[in-house]
């Protein structure tokens, strides 16, 4: 525990103190107001000490938390690799569709994970989900050159090297968009694996529908240095480090 006067959060490198008021909240336990209230009916423990003040400041690193008894996980940086099903979108809500969020545990759906580059309902796949938006950006960024490698299958036979070809498709808002160079490897007549350095709306769709043909499989294999764990069963997810992403 500890007690500083800075009313904001410090980040110093993986370190971050808060004040145990605006974690809590930060973390969808209730509001400033309701988290003050159960300070105040002794239901907020640090270090098995009742917390009196809502200013306490807090190390989540280190202290331990309670509140109402049970324990309250916080991570900055965490970084999920999900083997996505089919079936869920890639954002918070949806109508219609399950979405991947619901395949996370009831810690991680607190964390306010954001996913580094969406895939359709209809992919499968390497999703990742992350708390910093420094790590987002790396991946998401045009300029950062990210790899995302795929295994493509078509409607019919098809000559992937004619995506080496230089295109132009249209990205989400309907505008030209042309993709960079991809890397591509045949491997049979109606499938192959490439990488592309953009994530734009449907993109390898879009890419394969220029020559006539259509997508009827899509799986993200990798994304950067990062290769999907082919022992995760689709729908799971685990941890995996930060660096272990950017080449
Ligand atoms: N390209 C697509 O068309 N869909 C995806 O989900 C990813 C890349």
């Amino acid at each position: 525990m500890i007690f500083i006067s800075s009313k904001e959060m410090i980040l110093e490198r993986h370190l971050v103190i808060m004040r145990i008021d605006k974690l809590l909240s930060n973390l969808h336990y209730g509001s400033r107001k309701e988290i003050k209230k159960a300070i105040k009916d002794e239901h907020v423990n640090v270090n098995e000490t009742i917390v009196t003040t809502p200013k306490l400041k807090v190390d989540p690193s280190k202290d331990r938390i309670e509140f109402y008894g049970k324990e309250v996980f916080y991570k900055a940086d965490v970084l999920l690799m999900l083997n996505k099903p089919k079936g869920y979108v890639s954002s918070k809500e949806d109508p219609y569709h399950k979405t991947i969020y619901e395949l996370l545990d009831e810690k991680y759906k607190r964390l306010d994970l954001k996913i580094a580059g969406r895939l359709d309902v209809d992919t499968e796949g390497l999703l990742l989900l992350t708390n910093s938006g420094q790590l987002i950006h790396s991946i998401i960024s045009p300029n950062k050159d990210v790899y995302k490698q795929y295994y493509v299958e078509v409607a019919r036979p098809f000559e992937a090297k004619k995506l080496l070809k230089k295109m132009t498709i249209k990205d989400s808002r309907d505008r030209d968009f042309i993709p960079k160079t991809p890397k591509v490897k045949q491997l049979t007549d109606t499938s192959f694996q490439l990488e592309i350095k953009e994530g734009k709306y449907h993109q390898i769709k879009r890419m394969v529908a220029y020559y006539d043909n259509e997508v009827t499989y899509l799986k993200r294999l990798k994304v950067g240095a990062l290769k999907l764990d082919e022992s995760l069963d689709i729908g799971d997810y685990k941890e995996v480090k930060k660096n272990n992403v950017l080449n």
